[in-house]
C-alpha cells in the first residue's frame, strides 16, 4: 500500500477499534467512524470471555484463528494497557464445563479427546476434585471438564483501551458519525458518504457488526450477517461463591475482577431488537441458580441485551469482496468478537499494509457465494 493511504473503518465496536489500533501501530492513516458511541453495539454487552476452546470452534482455520487470537491477546495486553492507561481487568481462572447428565459426560469426553493434544492443560475432574475446587456448585454434578488457560476481561474497558491506544498512535476516532453510503471511482472505493459531506478513503473496512447485512446495496452483493440477541446480567454477592468460570449449555457465570458475577445468556433470532425480557432474564437466573445455588442471594445490578453478528456458519467474514476493490469486511464474529479481536486486527492490518492475503482466504465472503 502507498505510504499516504487513508483507511476508513465503519464501526466502533471491539473489531473496528482493534483494527484501528493495529493499523495505526503500522503507521497507517486511519479514521474510525461510529454512528453512536464506541462499544454501543454488541461489544460493551459481552461477558468478556477469552475462550478459544469453549466458543464452538472445533477444527481447521476457525480453531486456528481462535487459538492465535488467544495467544496474541495475552501477548498484546501489557503493551495495550500501558499505551492506553486502561486496565482491562484480565483474569485467567479457567473454565469448568459441568456434566449434569450422562449425555453431558459423553459430550465433554469427546471434547477432551480433541482438546488434550493441544497441550493447554484441559483435563477431566471427578466430582470430588471439582467440588474441592468449587464447593458452591449445586448438588449432583457428575464431574467436569476443566480448561485452565481460558479467562475473561472487561470488554467495555477493552474497547476503550483499543480506542485510546489507536488515538495515541495517531488514529482519528469520530463518534455520532454515521456512514450513509460508499463512494466509488470506477470499481474501486474512493470514500464514504456522511451527513456532513464526503470523506475520501483508499480503503474502507466494514466493521459494522450485526448491521453489516443492511449495507448489501452499497456493495451490490449479499452480505449474510444476521443479529442474534443475547441477554446477560450482573449481580454481586460477597464473597463471591465461585472463582472459575462455570459453564453448562448456554449458561455461564463469570466471576469478575470487581467482585460481580456476570451471568448469561440467551440466543434469540428476533431481528434488530436488543431489549431484555422477563422471560430471558428469568431463564438465565433459573439456570444459574441450579448451577450455583448461592447466587439466589446475590444483589441484581444490571441487565443488558446485545446483538451478536452471526454468519451462516458462525465463522467470521474477513477480507476483500469480489468486484469491490478497496473494501474489506471484518464482521460475523458472532459469540467470539472479544476473543477474536486481536487476530482480526492483526490479519486485516497485514493485508492492507503488506498484501498478506492467505490468512484471510479461509474467511472470505466468497465461501457463501461460490
Ligand atoms: P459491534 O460491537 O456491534 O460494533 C459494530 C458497530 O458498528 C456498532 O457500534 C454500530 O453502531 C456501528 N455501525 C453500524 N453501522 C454503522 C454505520 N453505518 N456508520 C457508523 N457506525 C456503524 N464475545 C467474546 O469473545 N466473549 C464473550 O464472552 C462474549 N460474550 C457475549 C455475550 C453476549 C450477551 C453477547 C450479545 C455477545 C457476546 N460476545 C462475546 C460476542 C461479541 O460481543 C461480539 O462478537 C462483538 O462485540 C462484535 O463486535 P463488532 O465490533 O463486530 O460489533
Ligand atoms: N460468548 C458468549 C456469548 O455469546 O454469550
Amino acid at each position: 500500500m502507498a505510504s499516504n493511504n487513508h483507511v476508513v473503518i465503519i464501526g466502533g465496536g471491539v473489531i473496528g477499534c482493534s483494527i484501528a489500533y493495529h493499523l495505526a501501530g503500522a503507521g497507517v492513516r486511519v479514521t474510525l467512524l461510529e454512528r453512536g458511541k464506541l462499544g454501543s453495539g454488541a461489544s460493551d454487552v459481552a461477558a468478556g470471555m477469552v475462550a478459544s476452546l469453549s466458543e464452538g470452534f472445533t477444527e481447521g482455520e476457525p480453531l486456528k484463528l481462535a487459538l492465535e487470537s488467544h495467544v496474541l491477546m495475552q501477548e498484546m495486553l501489557p503493551q495495550l494497557q500501558k499505551e492506553s492507561g486502561i486496565d482491562v481487568e484480565y483474569l485467567c481462572p479457567g473454565i469448568l464445563h459441568l456434566a449434569l447428565t450422562k449425555e453431558d459426560e459423553k459430550n465433554l469426553e469427546a471434547r477432551l479427546r480433541w482438546q488434550e493434544p493441544l497441550n493447554m492443560g484441559v483435563r477431566w475432574l471427578s466430582a470430588q476434585e471439582m467440588y474441592r475446587m468449587e464447593p458452591a456448585l449445586g448438588e449432583g454434578v457428575l464431574g467436569s471438564l476443566f480448561s485452565p488457560q481460558e479467562g475473561h476481561l472487561n470488554s467495555r474497558r477493552l474497547v476503550r483501551a483499543y480506542a485510546q491506544g489507536a488515538a495515541r498512535r495517531g488514529a482519528t476516532l469520530l463518534q455520532d458519525t454515521e456512514v450513509k453510503g460508499l463512494l466509488y471511482q470506477q470499481r474501486r472505493v474512493s470514500g464514504v458518504r456522511l451527513t456532513s459531506g464526503d470523506l475520501e478513503a483508499d480503503w474502507v473496512v466494514m466493521a459494522s457488526g450485526a448491521w453489516t447485512g443492511m449495507y448489501r446495496d452499497w456493495l451490490g452483493v449479499d452480505l449474510p450477517v444476521q443479529p442474534v440477541k443475547g441477554q446477560i446480567l450482573a449481580a454481586r454477592i460477597l464473597p463471591s461463591p465461585i472463582s472459575t468460570i462455570i459453564w453448562h449449555g448456554i449458561t455461564y457465570l463469570v466471576p469478575k475482577a470487581d467482585g460481580s458475577i456476570v451471568m448469561g445468556t440467551t440466543r434469540e433470532d428476533v431481528g434488530f431488537n436488543a431489549r431484555t425480557t422477563i422471560q430471558g432474564i428469568a431463564r438465565i437466573l433459573s439456570n444459574a441458580i441450579d448451577l450455583v445455588p448461592a447466587v439466589a442471594g446475590a444483589e441484581l445490578h444490571r441487565v443488558w441485551g446485545g446483538l451478536r453478528p452471526s454468519s451462516p456458519d458462525d465463522v467470521p467474514i474477513l477480507g476483500p469482496v469480489d468486484g469491490c476493490e478497496g473494501i474489506l469486511l471484518a464482521t460475523g464474529h458472532y459469540r467470539s468478537g472479544i476473543l477474536l479481536s486481536a487476530a482480526t486486527g492483526k490479519r486485516i492490518t497485514d493485508y492492507i499494509v503488506r498484501g498478506e492475503e492467505t490468512s484471510l482466504l479461509p474467511f472470505s465472503l466468497s465461501r457463501f457465494t461460490s
